[in-house]
């Protein structure tokens, strides 16, 4: 198996307070060891003092000083997809309180490996037609789409009180520039990363990236995923964290209308 996450996590990883409640936690992460992709996990910690983390990445010492300096009370782990979830049994040991978020059919996928079997069920599962509630504490903080046209069953959220939505394969921000900043050659982009990248960026006209997810990231069912496009632009947003690629720190409702625009237009005539 090809090498995805670096060995020393430690040496290479950035956290960042983004807002005060909001710490991402950047690294490289090269999908089948190759693309430099970037991985992102992000934690928030909710007015309750209640923190919650969404696709955690490697728990690192660092990592986990900087969750006891926001209290330590991890209460909700979330997966964001069928395949942001290597990471979510290390948190959920070391922080047995917490309630797992999930799309549905990961856990059977999970306990089809060794390394996962037999774990116990997941608290809330994300379902098509069922709704989407966590937590008074939580929903009062957070929307949420599951986006089951997504071949991967992407779980999206929005921090309604930073406007920030919080992303896994449905909007790409490459290179992945802060997440490859500690490595050696400090350099995102590859020769194999340069030749998928016209699809992973959003600079206007993101005509790559649009082709991207009509042909691909959709494939799975269109009409569900432009509903899910079409309600997610319907979010007060301003901020995205993507898992991979550098944070929109502003714009990103003009980013998300672009990259998404052959969806929210149900115009598909330039595909
Ligand atoms: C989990 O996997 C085991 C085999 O490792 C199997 O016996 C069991 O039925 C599976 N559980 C579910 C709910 O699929
Ligand atoms: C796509 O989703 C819609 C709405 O849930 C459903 O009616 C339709 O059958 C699905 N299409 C495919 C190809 O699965």
């Amino acid at each position: 198996m090809p090498q995805l996450f670096p060995s020393n996590p430690s040496d290479l990883m950035v956290i960042r307070a983004v807002t005060p409640a909001i710490i991402t936690m950047s690294l490289p992460f090269a999908r089948f060891g190759v693309w430099r992709f970037g991985g992102r996990g992000t934690l928030v910690k909710l007015s309750t003092g209640a923190l919650a983390v969404f696709s955690p990445v490697s728990l690192t010492p660092e990592v986990r000083e900087r969750v006891e300096s926001l209290g330590g009370n991890v209460k909700y782990i979330a997966a964001l997809d069928l395949e942001h979830h290597l990471h979510i049994s290390t948190w959920k040991k070391a922080y047995p309180q917490a309630e797992i978020l999930a799309p549905e059919g990961l856990w059977e996928k999970r306990n089809k490996t060794a390394e996962f079997k037999g774990e116990e069920p997941f608290s809330h599962v994300f379902r098509k037609d069922s709704p989407n509630a966590i937590s008074e504490e939580f929903d009062a903080e957070f929307e949420s789409e599951y986006v089951h046209g997504h071949a991967s069953r992407e779980l999206v959220f929005l921090h309604r009180p930073s406007r920030t939505v919080i992303e896994a394969d449905m909007l790409f921000n490459l290179p992945a520039t802060e997440q490859y900043s500690k490595t050696p050659d400090a350099n995102p982009v590859n020769c194999l990363t340069n030749l998928v990248l016209p699809m992973l960026r959003t600079s206007v006209p993101s005509t790559g990236q649009r082709r991207f997810a009509w042909h691909i990231l959709s494939q799975q069912n269109r009409s569900e995923f432009t509903a899910s496009a079409k309600r997610i632009a319907g979010w007060d947003f301003d901020r995205i964290i993507p898992c991979h690629g550098d944070v929109i720190e502003t714009n990103g409702k003009a980013v998300w209308q672009d990259v998404m625009a052959w969806f929210l237009k149900d115009d598909s005539k330039h595909v």
